[in-house]
């Protein structure tokens, strides 16, 4: 099967290493991707906004799966004219991808289907915000409406925290139209989980679970990025926590999106807080995680290729995913300055002799190929990748790796997994999920095979 992978960055990495294991693979292009993709698959020199050029090229070299990574093609309408010329892709429709393209969309679409999360007002000036504020009280969350890299929300603690958060959005104008209406929602307490499925339209394959690391400093301090780390399992979910989520969260959300002529296919991503008053959705993503995704993959058992495939088509013929009985850890490295304006440009060092750690996979996010040299080139830069026995085991090697790959204005988390390395992780059943019926479909086998844990 000939496959297209769109994006460049760590997750497209870990999508083409993964994909390139399959049996049924034969031909690999990404476009853009970056120099470490480029041993995996061929690079095609398309942007992911460009949609008509990349259909296009699908066309021409008879491209049978196109798999989508970032969400801007996707609000973009990607689907739909890959759909329209009848090339088969995985991921949502435009329609579909205004879950995550809208946070009020998808405050209001949660609203009509009764999905827990947080209490919230919608703002169009900063008179607007003020009163949203007031009438919540302090602590609040600022979120500009509209697609913002994952930098686009500001939690306002203090009275005197408002004005400027407000200028931001209203004044400032940092997150561009995006920015012109946003949601001021309570602030809630508690532990942050990512739980992603593959969805059919109908059917939904979850995965196990995951956790990201979302602020930019150690101890969970400074700006919010698009994710510091992860690891696999989260450590955070009970199985009777996981089938709450699934049954409170994901199945009427899919079946929501249905409901509303927005039939969802691809990847759901569900960001949660884990409150005292169970679990409270704080974003939708109509995609997969980046970084969680290299820790997921890293687990994955099963192949990649026909489940997309499937899924693409409409009707996953599987009913569960795999995952080994082991934990993957990921580190980002990161260049200084991110997420406001990283140093680009420096060369790094060490690539080979990471990759020859034993159970340690470097996948590149934001690098590029300068004058025979990999530089780097974006905010996220590397990301270190290992799996073990335990999370414990699986984060000394990654961080033993992230050693060898160095640059100048490299920086990185060294308390990626910290706060669970001393808890025993809760086991997780990951099932299949029809959202015709109410309950998980068949339960795990005796031997405990499928149990993620
Ligand atoms: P979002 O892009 O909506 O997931 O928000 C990014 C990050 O901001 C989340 O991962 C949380 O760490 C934090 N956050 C978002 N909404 C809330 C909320 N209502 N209460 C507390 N923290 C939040
Ligand atoms: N890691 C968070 C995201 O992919 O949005």
């Amino acid at each position: 099967m000939k496959v297209l992978v769109i994006g460049s960055g760590g997750r497209e990495h870990a999508l083409c290493w993964k994909l390139r294991q399959s049996p049924l693979l034969t031909e690999l292009f990404c476009a853009p991707g970056n120099p470490g993709i480029a041993q995996v698959a061929d690079r095609v020199p398309f942007g992911p906004e460009e949609i008509h050029e990349l259909a296009g090229f699908a066309e021409e070299l008879g491209v049978e799966l196109t798999v989508v990574g970032p969400e801007l093609p996707l609000t973009l309408g990607l689907v739909d004219e890959f759909e329209r010329r009848g090339l088969p892709v995985f991921g949502p429709r435009k329609a579909a991808a205004e879950l995550e393209g809208s946070k009020i969309f998808a405050k209001e679409f949660m609203g009509r289907h009764g999905i827990p999360t947080a209490e919230f007002a919608l703002a169009r000036d900063r008179a607007e915000a003020e009163r949203a504020v007031r009438a919540l009280g302090l602590p609040v969350v600022l979120k500009a409406d509209g697609l913002a890299a994952g930098k686009g929300v500001i939690i306002v603690r203090a009275a005197a925290e408002l004005a400027p958060a407000l200028s931001l959005f209203f004044d400032e104008r940092r997150f561009g139209v995006a920015g012109d209406r946003i949601v001021v929602e309570r602030c809630l307490e508690g532990e942050e989980v990512s739980f992603l499925a593959l969805v059919d339209g109908e059917r939904m394959l979850p995965f196990a679970t995951a956790r990201d690391y979302k602020r930019l400093l150690e101890g969970d301090e400074g700006p919010n990025t698009g994710g510091m780390g992860a690891h696999s399992p989260s450590g955070l979910l009970t199985s009777a926590q996981a089938a709450e989520v699934l049954e409170k969260v994901m199945r009427p959300a899919v079946a929501g999106m249905a409901e509303e002529n927005r039939i969802f296919r691809g990847v759901l991503y569900a960001g949660l807080m884990l409150t005292a008053d169970g679990p409270r959705v704080l974003e939708f993503n109509a995609r997969f995680g980046d970084p969680e995704t290299q820790a997921l993959l890293l687990r994955m058992e099963d192949d990649l290729l026909p489940l997309l495939a499937d899924g693409a088509a409409g009707a996953f013929s599987a009913t569960r995913l795999h995952f080994r009985k082991e934990a993957a850890a990921v580190v980002v490295l990161a260049s200084r300055g991110y997420p406001e304006k990283a140093v680009k440009g420096e060369p790094i060092l060490g690539f080979d002799e990471a990759a020859a750690i034993p159970g340690a996979v470097v996948f590149h996010a934001g690098t590029e190929e300068v004058g025979g040299q990999v530089v780097a080139a974006g905010g996220r830069v590397v990301n270190v990748g290992a799996t073990g026995p335990d999370l414990g085991s699986a984060l000394r090697t990654a961080y033993a790796a992230a050693a060898r790959v160095d640059w100048p204005s490299k920086i990185y988390r060294a308390d990626i997994g910290r706060p669970f390395l001393e808890r025993s992780f809760p086991t997780l059943e990951t099932g299949s999920f029809n959202i015709k019926d109410l309950k998980l479909d068949a339960p795990p086998p005796p031997d405990g095979d499928d149990t993620d844990h």
